[in-house]
């Protein structure tokens, strides 16, 4: 049922290629990809093209976490580079409904995110249009932030929204927290509401031993947290 999500933002992208397989052999169940825009966000990294490069690397899920403005124009180039989830922040869409059509439109699942003090009120009319909701834990543009304590309680709201629509509809929405996840926080997370865990730093910064599986341990260690939460 936990989901951890490691995101490449933290890994090395001169060896990028391996480091995605080296996550997913190490136990990772998602990739997490971070697209910024300098412009929605003030930083800029990767976009469509590196994620069709990746894409035959893994049959691991590719969660395209989108901070981006426009949204809209991206999303079709997202999808046919082999993106399985697409989410966005709703403040840098126009159309917040239209573009999450246009996502699933695309054959993807999508999802909201929001910033740490962005109001869950944009949820309330269209749950039945997502299949992900993702609360940012920092601010967004940079890896490597300590997590803000505030988000756990914004957890706890979401997660009864999404039970409650759970009970109504059947249907499950995976709530993902991301940034400054750790070892020593991911269970209080989870304990929070969270059940899908972004983490960069924590994976990607804890071991530079040339080992070929050298994630193992870190990911053990989250999913043990996990597990005695
Ligand atoms: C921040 C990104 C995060 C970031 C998380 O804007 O959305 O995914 O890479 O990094 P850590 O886990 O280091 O906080
Ligand atoms: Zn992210």
């Amino acid at each position: 049922m936990f989901v951890i999500a490691p995101s490449i933002l933290s890994a090395d992208f001169a060896r990028l290629g391996d480091e995605v397989k080296q996550v997913i052999a190490s136990g990772a169940d998602w990739i997490h990809f971070d697209v910024m825009d300098n412009h929605y966000v003030p930083n800029l990294t990767i976009g469509p093209l590196v994620c069709a490069a990746i894409r035959p690397l893994t049959e691991a899920p590719i969660d395209v976490h989108l901070m981006v403005r426009p949204v809209d124009r991206i999303v079709p180039d997202f999808a046919l580079a082999g993106a399985n989830i697409i989410t966005f922040h709703p403040e840098a869409s126009e159309h917040v409904d239209r573009t999450l059509s246009l996502i699933r439109e695309n054959g993807c699942q999508a999802g909201l995110v929001f910033n740490p003090a962005t109001p869950l009120a944009y949820l309330e009319y269209v749950m039945d249009r997502i299949d992900l909701v993702l609360l940012m834990s920092v601010n967004p543009g940079f890896g490597g932030q300590a997590f803000i304590p505030s988000t756990l309680a914004k957890l706890g709201a979401a997660r009864s929204m999404i039970d409650r629509y759970a009970e109504k509809s059947g249907r499950l929405i995976r709530l993902e927290i991301d940034g400054g996840v750790k070892v020593d926080n991911i269970a209080e997370i989870a304990r929070a509401g969270a059940d899908t865990f972004v983490a960069g730093s924590a994976v990607f910064g804890a071991s530079r031993a040339e080992d070929a599986h050298r994630y193992d341990s870190v990911i053990r260690a989250l999913r043990a947290q996990l597990a005695s939460r």
